[in-house]
Order: structure tokens, then sequence, then C-alpha cells
């Protein structure tokens, strides 16, 4: 009798994970006492919204927060405040969530791809610099699963061509590379609230940034006059204050509510988040086919999951998949990263116009395809990539299950192979 779920055997996974989103009394007497006291939908400054941009901006010791509706719209007005225009060439990986993307041709950019630095998951500095050209006009790196990226050698890449790094932190909140905050270390920090994060406001978003341009531009895109008249100042951006360009993306006051709330936590819940995946790997030490990825001691990841990198070849060939389902039997379900979205045919075009898309570029300006190949470790991550859960309150007994899943299945691979 086989000991391995998927043939039969017992579940190694007793016990579950915690509940998340975790909402508590807290965060439900906020938004009551929202509702009880309004407004609920605030045009202009104060308020609730204000009260959650100061708290945010001081967590980040930064002068400037700007909430927005989501994550994506975050990185869309962060990319007007980096001066992208029709036709700019923004660098990016394609391995984030497709609408970090799709904010590249909401802002009219031209989607540019760079590979991940081999061993992790996020930008390869080298490879941005490749990439640009007298076209770039930004370069979009996520901490992808709450893993910095490489933002040393990125800004040096940026401050050497005069090109603004935007930071998509919607995995990062809370993390820290090298003393700072993510968020704070290149032009602009954009952070999704949306309900999955690691601090949510049901759905919404916030932008940081050090800049008052950065933070005018960016407010002008989504905001109305209500509040563009009393907050923008600079003589540049002040013409555009009596109109604005109102996508409007400003946040209900009751998700900025929830959001408040849920920032008091959010250290402690990372806390948490660390040493969930900490007694994993202790448990997991010395299993070949599953390499962590390596935190090193001067960062502090955001802990959306926990990245690892599955190794066929120290497991009798089997593929990821394979594994996956025998780890789903035991009741651990893991993640497999994003799909490889340069090969869709969205990003298989050249000129989105002639496709039938409103997007418009300039004569001339063209998308490149991304072909089989150009992206390799980007696309090596498709058939290895394993994100494990970082809960955000203690779980021992669960992590304990997970690890048992693991080793029951490793121990028992043999069953795997020809089955
Ligand atoms: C890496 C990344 N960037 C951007 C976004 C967009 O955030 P939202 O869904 O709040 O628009 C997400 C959301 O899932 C994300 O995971």
């Amino acid at each position: 009798m086989s000991r391995i779920a998927l043939h039969g055997g017992e579940p190694a996974v007793t016990h579950s994970l915690p509940t998340y989103p975790d909402i508590g009394d807290e965060e439900i007497n906020a938004v009551v006492h929202q509702m009880r006291t309004g407004p609920l939908s605030i045009a202009g400054t104060g308020g609730i919204i204000t009260e959650f941009e100061e708290n945010f901006a001081k967590y980040h010791d930064v002068p400037f927060a700007l909430s927005t509706n989501s994550g994506t719209s975050t990185l869309h007005v962060a990319l007007w405040g980096a001066g992208v225009v029709a036709g700019s060439e923004v660098i990016t990986p394609a391995n984030t969530w497709i609408s970090a993307i799709c904010a590249i041709l909401h802002a009219n950019g031209v989607p540019v791809w760079c590979d991940i630095k081999p061993g992790t998951c996020a930008a390869d500095a080298a490879d941005i610099e490749r990439k640009i050209t007298t076209r770039t006009h930004a370069i979009m790196v996520c901490h992808l699963f709450g893993m910095p990226a490489d933002m040393d050698k990125i800004l040096a890449v940026g401050r050497k061509h005069g090109i603004p790094v935007i930071e998509d932190c919607s995995h990062g909140h809370g993390g820290v590379y090298k003393g700072k905050k993510l968020g704070t270390i290149g032009a602009m920090g954009c952070f999704s609230l949306q309900a999955s994060k690691s601090m949510i406001a049901g759905e919404g978003g916030v932008t940081i940034t050090n800049d008052q341009y950065y933070y005018e531009r960016a407010m002008l895109v989504g905001h109305v006059p209500a509040r563009l008249l009393p907050e923008v100042k600079l003589e540049v951006n002040r013409r555009w204050a009596d109109t604005g360009f109102a996508w409007k993306y400003r946040c209900a006051p009751l998700s900025a509510a929830i959001a408040n709330v849920q920032l008091r936590k959010l250290d402690t819940w990372n806390e948490n988040r660390r040493a969930n995946v900490e007694l994993l790997k202790q448990q997991l030490e010395g299993i070949g086919c599953i390499e962590f990825s390596e935190i090193p001691a001067d960062i502090t990841p955001g802990f959306y999951g926990h990245p690892a990198f599955y190794h066929p070849e120290k497991l009798n060939g089997i593929p990821r998949s394979r594994f996956l389902e025998a780890l789903r039997a035991e009741g651990l379900g893991l993640g497999t990263g994003y799909d490889p979205w340069h090969e869709k045919p969205l990003f298989q075009i050249e000129d989105p116009r002639a496709a039938g898309l409103p997007w418009a570029w300039p004569e001339g300006v063209k998308m490149r395809p991304a072909r089989p190949g150009d992206l390799p470790v980007t696309e090596a991550l498709n058939h290895s990539l394993l994100l494990f859960p970082a809960p955000h309150a203690p779980c021992p007994d669960t992590m304990k299950d997970f690890a048992e899943a693991i080793h029951k299945v490793v121990e028992n691979a043999s069953e795997l192979e020809n089955s």
C-alpha cells in the first residue's frame, strides 16, 4: 500500500492555513464608523483618505503618499509621473502581474521586456541596460513575491541613462532593502491593496515618492480639481490643476478605513510570515530538489509568499507538474507564478492600432514581440518556480505538515515516475 496520498495514502496536511484576509473588529469598527459619520466619497482632501495617506507616508518616511483605487492605477499614474508619453519605451520583466504590464499600454507606452536575474524572480540590471534605447523613458521593476529586486544595480543603470525607476511593491509591503523600505528607493513606489495582498483595503492602491513633481503629476492623472487645486503647487504642473486628466482613480473611504487599520498590523504579520517561512525551510534542509530563494542578511522580504526553485534532475527527472500534483493530494497547494505574458497574442502584435486596439504610437514605433529563447531565465522559471504560502499568523503545525508532505513525496518519488 502506497504512503503517498496520490496513490491512496493518508494526506499529510491535517492543519489548515490561517484565514486571510484577516479582518478583525478594528477594521469592522473603522468601516462602520466611516459609514455612520461619512463621507463615502472624498473628492478633495481631508478625512480618512488624508489620514491613511499620512500614515502610509510616515510608515515609509516619505513626504508624499497618493491613494488610488487599485495597484494598476498606481502604476498608471506613476508612469505619467515618470514622463512616459506616446511611444515611450518602458522596460519591464514579463514575470509580473499582467495589469502591471498593461499599465504601460494605458500610459501609451511600449512595453520592452527585460529578463530576470538567474536564481531570482526579479529584473536583471544587466539586461535592463541592454534594452535601453533613446526612446526609453522608464524602468518598472517588481519586487516579485516580496523578494527585493537588485535595486543598487538597477538604480545605477537608471542614473547612468537618466531614466526613472518605478518600484512595483504590490508584493513587498513592509519589505526592506539595505535599510530602505521598498517603494522609497526608486522614483516612485506603487502598492496594490487588493484583498490578497500583505495588507489590504479590499481594493485600493498607494503611490509613494520623495519628489513633489512626481506626486503632483501622479495626482493630476487620477484626481479632480477639488483635490488638485489645493495640492498641485509647482508652476509646471499648476496649469493642469483646473481640470486634471480625470481618470478618477480615487480611493473609496471605506477601503481607506480598512487599510488604515491593516497598516498598524503589517509589521507583526510580516514577522509571523518570516517565522513561518523559516520554520518550513529548517524542516526542509537537505531537500535537494527544492532551492529556496536566498534571503541576504541586509534584506527583509515583503513575504507575499515565498518563492523557491524546483530541480527535477534531483528528483528522478519528475516534472514540476507531477510533483505539484502529488503535493496537492497531500493537501499542500503551491503556486507556480505567472503566465509567460510575452508569448500571448497581445504582446505578439507590433502595432496596437493596426490590431484594432486603442493605444496609438507615433509613426514607426512598434512593439518588438519576444521570440522563444529571448528571455531564457524567465522562460526557465515557467518550469521551476514553486510559490510557497507565507501565512501572516503563527501556524507551526501547518508548516510541519507542509514539510512532512514534501518529505513523504520526495521519499516515495519512485512511485511518481511511470504512474
Ligand atoms: C505585482 C502586481 N502588480 C500590480 C498589481 C495590480 O494591483 P491591483 O489588482 O490592485 O490593480 C498586482 C495585483 O495583483 C500585482 O500582483
